[in-house]
């Protein structure tokens, strides 16, 4: 179960919903990972939604999160004790795809935060801007990321980037984007597909010489999951950037 950090951004909360939202047959009593839903009545690639009734008697609804079909998903529900991805929080999210998960973090930061969500395919890029037009704090741009001087004008600093570009040189353009925009002490969160990578090696040899690749380039991993069940030979790896000294006692 996801810890800390994670408890205040996002709630699993068991599927006992009203029956007019869905049948309690078809919900079951299962947990599922859920985000509120910035944009109430709305689905953004036919999620369940959840609606629960507080004490005042105002209603919250939720989405549901599939980790079979979100890595962030995935790494939360693999054990990943904290995403950095906070109420508020900018966010720059490299390989947006078409918005699947970009959607559940833009309801996360909420109102207050901004993603900024890098997708240099055509095709998916598409579905990423309608579903910005309706969330206004997603902000999608069609560049490719190796390339950020591409779109730095339309990007502020950020606490943290995603990055789930499934490319070779993933780490190179994580820390390029880095140099350009994440803060001195901001975090990162990177999905390694091993096989994209290099096929030829087992995948725990290939995590090994990424997070090597990682802290040569001035960050510092903190923690590593798999994203077995939901992903095969995928790892999440999340740590901290530029991170101050510590001070001697
Ligand atoms: C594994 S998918 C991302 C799935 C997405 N993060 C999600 O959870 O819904 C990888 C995406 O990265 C995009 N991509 C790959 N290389 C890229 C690059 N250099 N610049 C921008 N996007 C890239 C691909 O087009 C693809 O949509």
């Amino acid at each position: 179960m996801p810890t800390s950090s994670l408890q205040a951004v996002m709630v699993v909360v068991a599927l006992e919903e009203e029956e007019d939202e869905a049948p309690a047959a078809e919900a079951g009593k299962e947990d599922a990972l859920v985000t509120k839903n910035m944009v109430p009545g709305e689905a953004v690639y036919n999620e369940k939604r959840i609606a629960v009734q507080k004490e005042d008697g105002t209603k919250v609804e939720y989405r549901v999160w599939n980790p079979f079909r979100s890595k962030l998903a995935a790494a939360i529900l693999g054990g990943v004790d904290n995403i950095w991805i906070t109420p508020g929080a900018k966010v720059l999210y490299l390989g947006a795809a078409s918005g699947t998960t970009v959607s559940h973090v833009s309801d996360v930061v909420g109102p207050t935060g901004v993603v900024y969500a890098v997708e240099f395919s055509h095709r998916s890029g598409r579905d990423l801007v309608n579903m910005a037009k309706k969330r206004t704090n997603v902000i999608p741009i069609i560049e490719d990321a190796r390339h950020p001087a591409k779109y730095r004008m339309l990007v502020g600093m950020v606490h943290v980037i995603f990055s789930d570009v499934a490319q070779p040189d993933q780490a190179r353009i994580l820390a390029l984007n880095a140099s350009y925009f994440l803060k001195a002490g901001g975090h990162f969160v990177i999905s390694i597909k091993a096989n994209c990578i290099d096929s030829t090696v087992p995948a725990e040899a290939v995590f090994q010489s990424e997070v090597k690749k990682l802290q040569q380039e001035q960050f510092k991993p903190f923690e590593q999951v798999t994203l077995e069940p939901f992903e095969r030979d995928h790892a999440c790896v999340v740590g901290g950037y530029r991170m101050p000294k510590k001070q001697k006692a």
